[in-house]
């Protein structure tokens, strides 16, 4: 199952399903107020990451997938994950931790969240444009491929500022994962951009050695957005890996 990333969609993996339809069965979860989940009017003022991993078991009880399943998240989806692995650890059978972290946000980190929360809605979609896509991509992406930027932009602006504002609030008060990641013994790949500014190289380097049974696989050419600014070396990690366990 593919687990989005903040402000995304299920169509962030586009590069991604062709492929992993030729190993086995993909389920494309929407996170809650997120593209075919969006809950226009009703949307939560905080989107917890705990709710969203229950919606996630809970999509999982729909088509009836009762054998344990092999995680992806990317970035807020691996946060989601942390949860996932904390209340419904049965249904797993591997994890991939997409550019994302066990890290709580630090206060200052968590505080700018709840600005961006507290003044989106107002705003707009440019706000978030503005404040995030230098961080999604690497230096060389922004500048010379606006192909990729596009996406990410078009990505960003189909989401709902309610969705915006209550993913911020819940990511804002996640907790510390790095001991549960420490102690997890289910086979996890890491992904990370070589030139990820938000769920950083060093720090996956530091989490996976200190894991049970974690590899780590560095994309090159990429920021956080490994999934379309390097879908091929990030199509082979993922294929490599989920082979392995077959
Ligand atoms: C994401 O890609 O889901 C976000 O960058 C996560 C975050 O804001 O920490």
């Amino acid at each position: 199952m593919l687990v989005h990333g903040f402000p995304f969609h299920s169509g962030m993996w586009s590069e991604q399903i062709g492929p992993l339809r030729k190993i086995g069965r993909v389920i494309l979860v929407d996170l809650l107020g997120f593209g075919a989940s969006a809950m226009n009017g009703a949307t939560p003022a905080t989107l917890t990451m705990d709710q969203q991993a229950d919606a996630v078991a809970a999509a999982l009880d729909h088509l009836k997938v009762r054998e344990p399943a092999t995680y992806v998240g990317f970035s807020m989806g691996g946060y989601v994950g942390w949860s996932f692995v904390r209340r419904h650890r049965a249904r797993l059978d591997s994890l991939v931790m997409c550019n994302t972290r066990a890290l709580a946000d630090t206060p200052e980190a968590a505080q700018a969240r709840r600005d961006m929360a507290n003044t989106v809605e107002g705003k707009g979609h440019k706000l978030v444009i503005d404040a995030l896509l230098p961080r999604l991509v690497s230096p060389r992406t922004l500048e010379q491929r606006p192909d990729v930027c596009a996406r990410v932009v078009d990505l960003i602006e189909e989401a709902q500022l309610a969705a915006i504002a209550g993913a911020q609030r819940g990511m804002a008060e996640r907790p510390d994962s790095t001991q549960l990641a420490c102690e997890l013994d289910l086979p996890v790949l890491a992904i990370v951009g070589e030139h990820d500014a938000i769920s950083k190289r060093e720090e996956l380097e530091a989490l996976t050695g200190r894991m049970r049974d974690a590899t780590l696989a560095v994309i090159p050419d990429a920021g956080h957005m490994t999934v379309f600014e390097n879908p091929t070396a990030t199509n082979r990690a993922l294929g490599e890996f989920i082979n392995e366990l077959r």
